[in-house]
């Protein structure tokens, strides 16, 4: 029980059939939240954190918190930054104890992305740690800040990308996108089934916001082995203050704390319950 590496959680969730939730953290109130429904569920889980949302959360914060938190945990916790840009912020998260980082050169041309990946990859040995990268591009950004459209990843590329940077899971675009979908993505299934044919490494599904419980079950029945949701817990977070400081009553930063940490426990366990794909599917 604890901090785990990445490799070994994403192995146990393989081995029975499912996906193991990638849970986006930006404070002390969603940390709380995640790891508490963790523990509820019985179920190991990653908390990440995104380079671009460090500006809001500093890694010097964030880091030390998610990692002391996996330590604590009554269950297995792996702690990831997710779409690393940098070798120097991969190298500040790996020094804090993270246990596995993703290098994102999916907006770069393929022998640069490869080139990218396998500079993290090298880096991230030295530590023994887990390293994710994308191939194709994933819609929107984890901000929201850009939009470079989506390019469905090519099973090709993913055989030839993975044999050349022995990357240990790989993000592919299969129409998933970042944010709040206008309608829910009809995801190419088809794309996913001949990636997880030609590849042999667990696969990871940005985007998680939005997809329905159905794709979820379908997609970890394809070889998807990592989900990552991040824009509703940010939105279940919102709503929970939000009611809170509209409630009736005098209000202070300790209702607001619990009602923080409530709306983020709220939507992770209502995603481990589908990613788990042990119960009947039911998505309030
Ligand atoms: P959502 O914000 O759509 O849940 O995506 C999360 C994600 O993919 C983080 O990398």
């Amino acid at each position: 029980m604890g901090l785990v590496k990445m490799k070994e959680l994403l192995k146990q969730a393989s081995e029975q059939n499912r996906a193991a939730g990638a849970f986006s953290v930006g404070n002390l109130e969603m940390v709380k939240g995640a790891v508490k429904a963790a523990e509820e569920m019985n179920t190991p889980i990653i908390l990440q954190i995104a380079e671009v949302r460090l500006p809001h959360s500093p890694l010097c914060f964030m880091g030390p918190m998610m990692v002391e938190a996996a330590r604590n945990a009554k269950v297995d916790i792996a702690v990831h930054l997710d779409h690393g840009k940098t070798l120097a912020v991969l190298k500040q998260a790996l020094d804090y104890g993270f246990t596995s980082v993703m290098m994102d050169g999916s907006t770069l041309p393929f022998e640069e992305n490869i080139k990218k990946t396998l500079e993290a990859v090298s880096l991230a040995r030295e530590y023994g740690a887990t390293v994710e990268a994308e191939l194709g591009l994933v819609g929107g950004s984890e901000d929201g800040s850009t939009d470079e459209g989506i390019r469905c990843t090519n099973p090709g590329d993913a055989k030839v990308f993975c044999e050349k940077t022995g990357v240990d899971a790989l993000a592919v675009a299969i129409g998933n996108a970042h944010g709040n979908y206008p309608v829910a993505p009809r995801l190419a299934f088809d794309v996913l089934k001949a990636i997880d044919e030609t590849t042999d490494i667990p696969l990871v599904l940005h985007g998680g916001t939005g997809i329905t419980p159905e794709d979820f079950r379908k997609a970890a029945g394809l070889g998807i082995r990592k989900i990552n949701i991040a824009t509703a817990s940010f939105d279940s977070l919102t709503k929970k203050a939000e009611a809170y400081l509209k409630s009736e009553g005098k209000h202070d930063y300790f209702g607001l704390n619990e009602a923080m940490v409530q709306g983020v426990y709220e939507n992770v366990k209502r995603h481990i319950r589908i990613f788990n794909c042990a119960e009947p599917l039911s998505f309030s």
